[in-house]
């Protein structure tokens, strides 16, 4: 068996506060390569912060995170920036793209701050768009595109970097139904190339279409 792309072995969180906010409780979880996990559960219940220490932009408290085989709990700020650079790709509701630059150039931009060379940028972000079909749309400006469109291109822009782990915060929470189902398909499809996927969702047309469902309430893990 490969190592399982996510190990959390019994993670906890807490906020300092008077009395300090327990936001995740004890959380263990395994996610194999391929999988596509929906995180679902009421609001403030820990789903916002489960991603952020998934995504390495913020430390447990105590407990384990192995990713990808590597345990992260240790490692120094400068290791787990990097590791989230070459393996950890994030998609939000809002598509933070920017409006006065081409749809080619906001994906392009993914890679302004990282490690890879300005060779062979355009080459990357053009294949990262055909990825998730957006090659007719490479010279629009986001504002031209419909939402599904627009979050497509902030996938593509998540891909740069060809990471092995997409980490999405309600990614369809400003979409409609028929581009709900283009951006899932996409996912179907990214699956299928063997990436692993982690979605925090309120929508059931989202977990419905997820391999494992897991239900957060107050900090503590249940798989449903
Ligand atoms: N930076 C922070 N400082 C203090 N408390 C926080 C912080 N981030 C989250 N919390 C608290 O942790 C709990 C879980 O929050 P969050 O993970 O954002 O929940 P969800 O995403 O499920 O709505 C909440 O009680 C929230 O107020
Ligand atoms: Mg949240």
């Amino acid at each position: 068996m490969p190592e399982p792309v996510i190990v959390l072995d019994e993670l906890t969180k807490e906020f300092p506060a008077d009395p300090p906010v327990r936001a995740l409780s004890a959380v263990s979880l395994r996610v194999e390569k391929s999988d596509y996990v929906a995180v679902v559960g009421p609001s403030g219940s820990g789903k916002s912060t489960l991603l952020n220490t998934l995504g390495l932009l913020d430390r447990p408290t105590s407990g384990g995170y192995r990713l990808d085989g590597i345990e992260t709990v240790s490692l120094k700020d400068g290791a787990r920036t990097t590791i989230r650079g070459s393996r950890i790709g994030f998609v939000f509701q809002s598509f933070h793209l920017l409006p006065h630059r081409s749809v080619l150039e906001n994906v392009m931009l993914a890679e302004v701050y990282g490690p890879a060379p300005r060779a062979g940028r355009r080459e990357r972000a053009t294949r990262a768009l055909e990825r998730v079909r957006l090659s007719h749309r490479l010279d629009f400006p986001p504002g031209s595109l419909s939402g599904g469109e627009r979050q497509r291109a902030a996938i593509a822009r998540a891909l740069m970097g060809d990471p092995s782990l997409l980490l999405c915060d309600e990614p369809t929470g400003n979409l409609d139904s028929r581009n709900t189902e283009a951006v899932l398909d996409l996912f179907d499809d990214l699956r299928a190339q063997g990436m692993t996927i982690v979605v925090i969702t309120h929508e059931t047309d989202v977990s419905d279409r997820a391999g494992r469902r897991v239900r957060i309430t107050d900090g503590v893990l249940t798989e449903e």
